[in-house]
């Protein structure tokens, strides 16, 4: 994914820890009732008849838990899970090695499905429907298909961008997902949840105050938890407190909203380049010195959702909320003042 600067550049520990984080069963895994809810019952049906589960694609912004639901449904079934993502199988035989390899029950997880190649997703449509993989060995005149039978597995797909999924693959998923952000009060218990895995003293409010600046993505809370923790060590007697909360958060400048360096970046870029637009991804990416496509997948989601931003046709568009976060005034569109 995207490289954040507070948040998604994870060092080798941090790895470790994202590990020891990531809950293994659905009674683990707070928040997204209703999807849990779904899965759960399809893992537990497909059991109880002794069937394959069937192919499961899980969209949404990252660090939601796409990966982790993944994980606890490979557990749940009792299959091994062998994961991969979309730009790295890069030829047939790839995709062939990994589907010949796999054993009766397995989880197949595709990350970023939405990036698999077009040659290599029309192997697939046989192997998720038929369970055979059609390879075409050697080449020229003496070009021949085989067709081989693959073992009964459930592939589950995961992409932050189910927009550009070729409707072909899109359908033969029977279960299709969407995962959203997550309210505070979730957040409030996943932060808790780690705090305690981690050893970290945390009041209430210090939960609370991490959870509600953690742009509704969980992945967010687990870093920002670490980086409050480094602050209360240094700077406190180690436990996190609100007030210690904010001021750690205040020096990652993370504001008392939650926006990042980036979103309000991002949001003064349209009001005082762009006349609080519409703008165009592509000018908005450049003018602010990140890709555009991190900006459709990380950024503009949360930032829609809170009402920041609007969507349209010609572009983006600062919503009046935007302004006055920024404590900036529309003038006719034309040319923001400061107050
Ligand atoms: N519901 C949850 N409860 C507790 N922790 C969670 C939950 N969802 C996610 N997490 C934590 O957030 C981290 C990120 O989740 P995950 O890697 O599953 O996200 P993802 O949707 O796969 O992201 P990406 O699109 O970047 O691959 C996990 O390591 C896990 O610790
Ligand atoms: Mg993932």
């Amino acid at each position: 994914m995207p490289e954040r600067i507070v948040t998604d550049v994870l060092t080798k520990p941090d790895v470790a820890l994202e590990m020891t984080l990531r809950p293994s069963l659905f009674s683990d895994f707070t928040g997204q009732a209703r999807v849990k809810e779904r899965l759960e019952i399809a893992v537990q049906a497909a059991q109880q008849r002794k069937e394959c589960l069937d192919h499961i694609l899980l969209s949404g912004p990252p660090g939601l838990g796409k990966t982790t639901i993944a994980n606890i449904i490979a557990k749940a079934m009792g299959g091994s899970l062998k994961a991969t993502s979309g730009p790295t199988i890069e030829k047939a035989g790839d995709l062939a090695g990994l589907l010949t390899n796999l054993e009766a029950g397995d989880v197949l997880f595709i990350d970023e499905i939405h990036r698999l190649q077009k040659t290599i997703e029309e192997y697939l449509y046989p192997a998720m429907e038929d369970f055979k993989l059609d390879i075409i060995i050697d080449q020229g005149p003496n070009a021949r298909s085989v067709r081989l039978s693959l073992p009964r597995f459930t592939l589950i797909g995961a992409t932050t961008r189910s927009g550009l999924l070729t409707a072909p693959l899109l359908t033969r998923f029977g279960i299709r997902e969407r995962l959203d952000y997550y309210q505070t009060e979730q957040l409030e218990k996943i932060v808790t949840r780690s705090a305690h895995l981690l050893n970290i003293e945390i009041e209430p409010a210090g939960a609370h105050e991490i959870a509600r600046r953690s742009r509704g993505t969980p992945r967010i809370s687990n870093n920002l938890l670490r980086r409050v923790r480094d602050y209360a060590q240094v700077r406190g007697d180690g436990r996190i407190t609100a007030p210690i909360a904010d001021l750690a958060l205040a020096m990652l400048e993370i504001d008392q909203h939650g926006l990042d360096e980036m979103d309000k970046r991002i949001l003064e870029t349209i009001i005082l380049k762009f006349s609080g637009g519409p703008v165009g991804v592509n000018s908005l990416a450049v003018a602010v010195g990140e890709e555009p496509d991190t900006i459709e997948e990380v950024y503009e989601p949360y930032l829609i959702m809170e009402g920041y931003l609007n969507r349209t046709s010609q572009g983006r568009i600062a919503t009046e909320l935007s302004y006055q976060r920024l404590g900036l005034k529309p003038l006719g569109g034309a040319q923001a003042k400061l107050l």
